[in-house]
């Protein structure tokens, strides 16, 4: 195997990965793995797809219709651990993970976390500390 080179130039690991230069704020996984994919994991998913990219806020190429200065990640993830209350969504730096999530929820969600930074407190499970 090629031995890997650590990159260490700013200007080179952003050639590289776009993203580094984005103003992001949060970002969002949805678990779509089987137990949640069996409670509306995958539409979960496409609602906030949908609407993530309808307001420009998606991070991401915009071959692919997002937006390269978005200021939110989402990103598609296996089993977080609490598949018997799914969909889970986990929103971080926040570290709030939320479960028993519809795409009727995901709007609500956008709004008040995403865009306001406010705890959707009805869905929300686990507050991680951040400390
Ligand atoms: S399958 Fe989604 S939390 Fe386990």
């Amino acid at each position: 195997m090629a031995e890997k080179k650590f990159i260490t130039d700013r200007e080179q690991l952003e050639k590289l990965a776009p993203m580094l230069k984005a103003p992001i704020k949060r970002q969002v996984f949805v678990c779509t793995g089987k137990s949640c994919a069996a409670v509306g994991g995958n539409e979960v998913m496409a609602e906030f797809a949908r609407i993530l990219e309808e307001k420009g806020i998606r991070q991401g190429k915009e071959a692919k219709g997002r937006n390269p200065m978005g200021s939110c990640v989402l990103t598609e993830c296996g089993s977080m651990g609490f598949c018997s209350i799914g969909t889970a969504v986990m929103v971080y730096p926040d570290g709030t993970m939320y479960g028993q999530v519809t795409p009727e929820d995901v709007p609500e969600i956008i709004e008040k976390h995403l865009e306001n930074g406010e705890v959707v407190e009805r869905l929300a499970l686990i507050n991680l500390p951040n400390d």
